[in-house]
């Protein structure tokens, strides 16, 4: 059997350079590897409204920011399915079901969840607080599930994605084993796949946090212009303790320099910065004292401009045919449910819910009854 890959983003905003790469960079490579028989990119819209259920505008709008996100880094629609989640009905009734298999206490142990549960103030504490007050939707609290359920429909062998989801492939190995030992041989187990540069794992944001995210305005947009991330890249923390070119300078924890692991290949010396023939030597001098942080940022934002412009270009041509993009997308939910389909009655035969197939309950009741 040849390896399928099943992976997906929620649509709660436009893509970031954390999101290329860490994720979108390797799956374009995985496309064109010829190394699997099939790939499903999902948007994750029914995940991303289990802990948006006031906000169904967002995600609404996000859909198609993150199918011309996708489009523009080189996903070929010819080579891959795209589809929204929320379009494949199969998922539901296959997370109904893995619903019998999980415990509350397995959930409630999961790690993503529980720091999500933090992060979003679901958190039931003892004190009035209005975040207090909120509590945990039951939809977002068996979110891992409903994954499972994204990632067994499609028979995904292979599922690429950051750390952070570890504890969800787990789950979802979990649940394909006490289903295939319940009800027999049904699932597939899927394994994951992680990013090879670790420093590609988690790209920091602008500021230097540890992450690159939304709420805290510290992201590099796949769709920003030249200028924006021209600003952005001037704006970078670096090390504080450089203050004159002399002196010996910081590469640890310098988000320049982290940018630049993550994105500078030998060619680009040449290109743009032929003083150093690669990214050791260049560190090294700035160690020693005597290259400035101007230098590194020009020679970084020549790099995201390289990398970004023909990201930037493709989008603008889809962008001038959205109704083409939502075709994409619609043909892709079709091609989808019909392989959600071929698992799900797989699924209802291995749990004998087949009844009207199924000659021999018909025959055995007959039998029962016959006078
Ligand atoms: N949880 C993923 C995220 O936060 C999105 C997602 C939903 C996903 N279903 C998936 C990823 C299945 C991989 C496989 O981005």
């Amino acid at each position: 059997m040849g390896k399928i890959i099943l992976t997906g983003d929620r649509p709660t905003g436009r893509l970031h350079l954390g999101h290329y790469v860490g994720s979108l960079k390797r799956r374009v490579e995985l496309q064109n590897s010829g190394e699997f028989e099939k790939i499903f990119i999902m948007i994750a819209d029914a995940q991303a409204l289990t802990d948006n259920a006031d906000n169904p505008e967002k995600i609404r709008q996000n859909i198609i920011e993150v199918a011309l996100d996708y489009l523009s880094c080189g996903l070929d629609p010819e080579k891959v399915t795209i589809f929204i989640q929320s379009q494949v009905p199969e998922l539901c009734e296959l997370a109904f079901y893995y619903m019998n298999l999980v415990t509350v206490q397995r959930l409630q142990r999961n790690p993503t969840v529980k720091s999500e549960i933090q992060m979003r103030g679901f958190s039931e504490g003892d004190d009035d607080s209005q975040q207090a007050r909120k509590g945990i939707p039951v939809g977002f609290f068996t979110y891992p599930i409903s994954q499972a359920s994204d990632i067994t429909a499609f028979r995904a062998t292979t599922v690429p994605v950051g750390d952070d989801q570890a504890p969800m492939i787990e789950q979802t190995r979990e649940i394909v084993h006490k289903f295939n030992a319940v009800y027999g041989e049904t699932l597939v187990t899927p394994q994951m796949l992680l990013p090879e540069n670790q420093a590609c794992c988690r790209l920091p944001g602008t500021d230097g946090k540890a992450k690159m995210s939304k709420s805290l305005g510290n992201c590099i947009y796949l769709s920003d212009t030249s200028k924006e991330i021209k600003k952005k890249v001037n704006s970078m923390f670096t090390d504080p303790g450089h203050l004159q070119i002399t002196d010996p300078g910081k590469v640890e924890g310098n988000v320049v320099f982290t940018y630049l692991d993550a994105f500078c290949e030998p060619s680009h010396f040449a290109k743009f910065l032929p003083d150093y023939a690669n990214l050791e030597e260049m560190k090294e001098h700035y160690r020693r004292g005597g290259l400035g942080d101007g230098t590194c940022k020009k020679f970084l934002y020549n790099i995201m401009e390289d990398t970004l412009q023909p990201i930037r270009e493709r989008r603008s041509k889809y962008e001038q045919n959205i109704p083409l993009v939502y075709e994409i997308l619609r043909k892709g939910s079709e091609v989808a449910r019909v392989e959600a389909a071929k698992t799900l009655a797989d699924v209802r035969k291995a749990m004998k819910i087949d009844y009207f197939d199924d000659a021999e309950l018909i025959a055995e009741h007959t039998l029962k009854y016959k006078k």
